[in-house]
């Protein structure tokens, strides 16, 4: 198997076409290049001392109301930002307002500057109100200039289409004072837009009087900054064809505050459409269904008039029906091409990376197709894949009717496709059906894991389940013996109250403890017979929602309460209790024998020090006609055997050597056995290891190899070194991700 891997894949990695190199031009760290507003007035709240300023609008339409004054900021008390966030909205990681009044629907247009790596946008939010009368509305901000806001009346804007719309909308908008509260480290700034009281001394109000169930629109002009931490701007000499900047969001967690104005909670699901205009001859794609144009129609973007790029333009125009969560907003703007895998599947990329990616990604529509015969029906209508550069932090990124992934997926064997598995399960779990906030992120992990590995299932066999689900318990016991059996990250449902980063609670627990919760479950209750049909009736009672785990408890304790092993479970010792899982499941280990018996053979050698020829009888011929994924299978095993104590180094290379670990060029390969050899202090793996943090920013292999060369005698230079080269073309997230774990300043990345 080793080393067969489609060649023309593996000669674009080993001649490093994928160009992640050092950056010719990157992001400025500070705020300076912000485009000067043309008019006095917009407010960004780390550039303002608190109550320094009196907004005034410079929305056209909103000039000629200027003449109103504002209250000062300091009329009003302002609670500090975590005091406020009580009762507010039972999410700890958003500072909005969610339990008085909900956006339903974002319209936004953007105008994308890849010079000066920022997006001018403005967004026309329609709210509804949850109680009678409320007062203000509050948005989660980070990083982000508000240059004015105003009331539209009712009934306004036609969905980000109508031009006649706009413009009657537009006549009538009142601007609306604002100002923004001390910012949280973590959570960023709440922009608070005070609500004017009906009849009150500024005559009607626009919104009218405001009872429960109301609807009112905002609009809300602003520019993100060069530092956004949900955008990556990537020099030409980032991107695959070498010749146009490139530029992708990342939202999840609680980074669409960086990007647009916004309730970032996933209780705040909203419909949005949204026009984008970029420079000639890119392409912008969101996780959204692609809109036809229609001449005169929506192409436009009125409310940003006062933005005129001194280049040719194209404009995309964009519908996501089903509400979503704002974590699910993406756009991604770049050279791009698409290839059509299936009847709703289009593959884009770089055009010159296109075809390995359709070649990679032909089974999806089998995957889709499994995924409605457990989930239900797929509503998105689109299930497209958008092929990332290399900097893309994460394996894939599940925004709706368009998955990003990760360029180390292109193993040419479509060995590591399981991550579209992952991405297309999301459909239901996660994205139609939402964790309440980042504390039950298990319900969406968790649940999509195990839909991801029902679908292998479906496709190629219990086997292939039970595979799947033993390396996953391989993982969750290197995750707990990582990060300690009493550390309370540990816990299914972790306490995040105080602001604390959901970034930096991520760890494997939510997935791989999540999918062990519910594969007990499954079994506790009767097996796939009696738990598909409840997984069902859970996706279908929970659509277009947001739940907590406890509601989670709920609904299956009602669903199974004539099964009476289904009053066993230790709910809190589940929810709760730090570490491994209170019981132990068992899973058809019929693929992973083998490689577990391969791994035990090795491990006593190395053990007992029998020496450099490897375990008796070892040859090449072990692993032949293997699948990629039986040899990580084999490599975990044997790292999950000689966890209390490193392999020796020599056996290490005996084992690289006879079964051509670098001649692979399967990402997870490598970076399993990585992790044996870098403790080892196997020198001779340092350069593949460094090159590997150099040509791809996907923080699940740059973590872990970080800490471990950070870790080690002979390679913890390097990891400096490479951090110190490498880091300022990394993601933002992934940067700071890695800087945190070893200990470093983040390198600074050159101002452009
Ligand atoms: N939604 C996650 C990625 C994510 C999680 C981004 C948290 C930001 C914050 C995505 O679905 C995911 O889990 N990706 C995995 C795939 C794997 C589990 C098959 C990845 O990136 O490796
Ligand atoms: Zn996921």
């Amino acid at each position: 198997m080793l080393g067969r891997l489609s060649s023309a894949l593996a000669r674009r990695s080993r001649t490093s076409q994928l160009r992640f190199g050092p950056p010719t031009a990157s992001l400025s760290p500070s705020f300076s290049s912000v485009p000067q507003p043309l008019t006095p007035g917009p407010v960004s709240p780390s550039a303002r001392p608190r109550g320094a300023f009196r907004p005034r609008p410079r929305l056209a339409a909103a000039a000629s109301q200027s003449s109103r004054t504002y209250p000062s900021p300091l009329h009003r008390p302002i609670p500090g930002p975590m005091a406020s966030t009580a009762n507010k909205s039972n999410d700890p990681s958003s500072l909005s307002n969610i339990s008085e009044i909900r956006v339903t629907h974002s319209d936004f247009e953007l105008d994308v500057n890849l010079d000066k790596k920022v997006i001018e946008g403005y967004v026309k939010l329609d709210a509804v109100c949850e109680v009678d009368a409320p007062t203000r509305l509050l948005l989660d901000t980070r990083d982000l200039t508000i240059h004015a806001v105003e009331a539209l009346p009712r009934g306004s804007g036609g969905q980000g289409g109508q031009q006649a719309a706009v413009d009657a909308a537009a006549a009538k908008a009142v601007p609306l004072p604002f100002r923004f509260e001390e910012p949280h480290k973590v959570l960023g700034s709440a922009l608070v837009v005070d609500l004017p009281a009906p009849g009150g001394s500024s005559g009607s109000s626009p919104l009218g009087p405001l009872t429960r169930g109301s609807v009112l629109s905002i609009g809300v002009r602003f520019t993100t900054s060069p530092s956004s931490s949900a955008v990556q701007f990537l020099a030409p000499a980032q991107t695959h064809g070498g010749t146009h900047p490139y530029l992708f969001t990342q939202c999840q967690a609680i980074h669409a505050r960086s990007l647009v104005p916004c309730q970032d909670s996933p209780g705040a699901k909203m419909s949005y459409t949204a026009v984008v205009r970029v420079p000639q001859p890119l392409t912008a794609l969101m996780s959204a269904v692609p809109r036809e144009q229609h001449p005169g129609e929506g192409a436009g973007l009125p409310h940003l008039s006062d933005v005129q790029p001194p280049y040719p333009t194209n404009v995309f125009s964009f519908v996501q029906k089903v509400p979503i969560p704002p974590y699910l907003l993406a756009l991604a703007v770049g050279e791009l091409a698409g290839v059509d895998v299936g009847p709703r599947t289009r593959v884009w990329s770089e055009p010159g990376m296109v075809a390995a990616g359709a070649h990679e990604f032909a089974d999806t529509a089998k995957f889709l197709e499994a995924g409605e015969a457990i989930a239900g029906e797929y509503v998105w209508g689109r299930y497209d894949l958008l092929l990332l550069p290399p900097s893309f932090p994460y394996g894939g990124m599940e925004n709706p009717c368009l998955t990003f992934v990760t360029p180390t997926l292109l193993a040419g064997d479509r060995s590591l496709t399981n991550v579209v598995a992952h991405e297309i399960a999301h459909s239901w779990t996660g994205n139609l059906v939402t964790n309440a906030s980042w504390e039950h992120f298990w319900l969406n992990e968790g649940f999509t894991v195990f839909l991801e590995r029902k679908i292998l299932g479906r496709l190629h066999g219990a086997p292939t389940f039970g595979f799947h689900a033993a390396q996953g318990a391989v993982k969750l016991a290197a995750e707990v013996e990582r990060l300690g059996a009493d550390n309370p990250y540990t816990r299914l449902v972790p306490d995040l109250s105080g602001g604390v980063d959901p970034d930096d609670v991520f760890s494997s627990i939510p997935y791989e403890k999540g999918f062990y919760f519910l594969y007990y479950l499954q079994e506790l209750v009767g097996g796939p017979a009696a738990f598909d049909p409840f997984l069902a009736a859970y996706i279908s009672a929970h659509r277009h929602a947001t739940l907590t785990s406890d509601q989670f408890r709920k609904f299956f304790e009602a669903y199974f309460k004539d099964v009476p092993a289904s009053r066993s479970v230790d709910w809190d010792t589940w929810f709760f209790a730090p570490g491994m899982p209170p019981v132990t499941n068992s899973y058809d280990t019929s693929l992973a024998q083998q490689a577990y018996d391969l791994a035990m053979r090795w491990h006593t050698c190395d053990v007992m020090g029998i020496g450099s020829d490897g375990p008796p009888g070892a040859s090449p011929a072990d692993v032949s006609g293997w699948s990629s994924e039986q040899m990580v299978a084999f490599l975990d095993k044997l790292g999950q055997f000689r966890a209390p104590q490193p392999m020796h180094s020599r056996v290490t290379k005996k084992l690289a050597e006879m079964y051509g670990i670098y001649e692979s060029n399967n990402a997870e390969i490598r970076f399993s056995f990585f992790k044996l050899a870098i403790p080892a202090e196997d020198d001779s793996a340092l350069p593949a290891a460094a090159a590997m943090l150099r040509n791809q920013g996907r923080m699940k292999f740059l973590r872990p190899l970080y800490r471990a060369l950070h870790r080690s005698r002979g390679g913890r230079a390097l990891a400096e070194e490479t951090f110190a080269a490498a880091g300022p073309s990394y993601h933002p997230i992934a940067r700071k991700m890695v800087a945190a774990d070893l200990g470093l300043p983040e390198p600074v990345v050159a101002a452009v």
